[in-house]
């Protein structure tokens, strides 16, 4: 059976506790400070700052083929933008190698007026060595391919596994409301669905290996690397929220796999 583990701390504090290179994968979403409930705003240098403080620490506790997916939204820059990427502040403000942006099309959304609705968010995914980091195409290939008889001088010209899933993923983001919540849905109000976390997971890691998530919430990455095999180390400075990931994966561990949710 995988292990977890999952601290209520601060991200700095936990991080500073694990030793260099003991991470295969880390994958989270901070705080975008717009003044979420579990964040407190700062001024932007000032967040900017914070953000590359972590990620340098990120960084540290990353083996030499592993990867970091960091899954950033917008804010408001005053006097010069209404929602601009988080991404255009980060993307080049560690020792990390950029290897891609997915862009992360999430379905339906809140309706703006005077402006298009926004309708993804982006995942940054960074490695430590762009020529050996682990990818495992095979294991996320999309099986829904439009000609999979096609052939070319008598062999098939698509792999019989599927095709490159792309950059561009269509997965719907974790809904509330009467009649349409997921059924995945938890009290936290920033839910990764866990779709989006086992195509991340399968694709930059192998079985056994540690992932890591160190702004937890409800504990999405724990719930995914355990049902893939993978152990997994969380970080969640609330109480409610730290709680809330200790009884999911409670759950997880004592359901069995054919009645699970995901
Ligand atoms: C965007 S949410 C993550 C949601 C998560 N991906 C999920 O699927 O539920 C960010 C989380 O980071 C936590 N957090 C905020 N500041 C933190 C800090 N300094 N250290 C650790 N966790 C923090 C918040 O309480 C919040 O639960």
């Amino acid at each position: 059976m995988p292990s977890y583990d999952i601290r209520c701390t601060d991200i700095l504090l936990g991080l500073k506790s694990l030793k260099s290179s003991s991470i295969d994968l880390t994958i989270t979403s901070p705080p975008y400070n717009i003044g979420k409930e579990y964040e407190k705003k700062l001024p932007i240098d000032d967040y900017i700052g914070w953000c590359v403080e972590w990620i340098s620490e990120i960084y540290r506790v990353t083996k030499p083929t592993g990867s970091f997916w960091l899954n950033l939204g917008y804010f408001e820059v005053p006097n010069s933008g209404r929602a601009v990427p988080i991404t255009y502040f980060l993307w080049n403000r560690s020792r990390f190698y950029f290897l891609q942006e997915i862009v992360w099309h999430y379905g339906a959304g809140v309706a703006t007026k005077g402006t298009f609705s926004p309708r993804n968010e982006k995942w940054i995914w960074f490695v430590k060595d762009p020529k050996s980091y682990v990818f495992n195409l095979d294991s996320v290939r999309d099986p829904d391919v439009k000609y999979p008889n096609q052939k070319k001088n008598g062999k098939l010209k698509c792999n019989p596994l599927g095709k490159n899933p792309g950059d561009v993923w269509i997965i719907p983001k974790v809904t509330s409301g009467f009649r349409r919540s997921s059924k995945e849905r938890t009290t936290h109000p920033a839910q990764f669905p866990i779709k989006v976390i086992e195509r991340i997971i399968r694709a930059s890691s192998n079985e056994n290996d540690l992932i890591l998530d160190p702004f937890v919430g409800s504990g999405s990455t724990l719930v995914a690397a355990y049902l893939n095999n993978r152990n997994s180390l969380g970080f969640e400075i609330k109480k409610d929220y730290f709680l809330l990931a200790k009884s999911r994966m409670h759950q997880v561990e004592n359901t069995p796999r054919e009645l699970s949710l995901f």
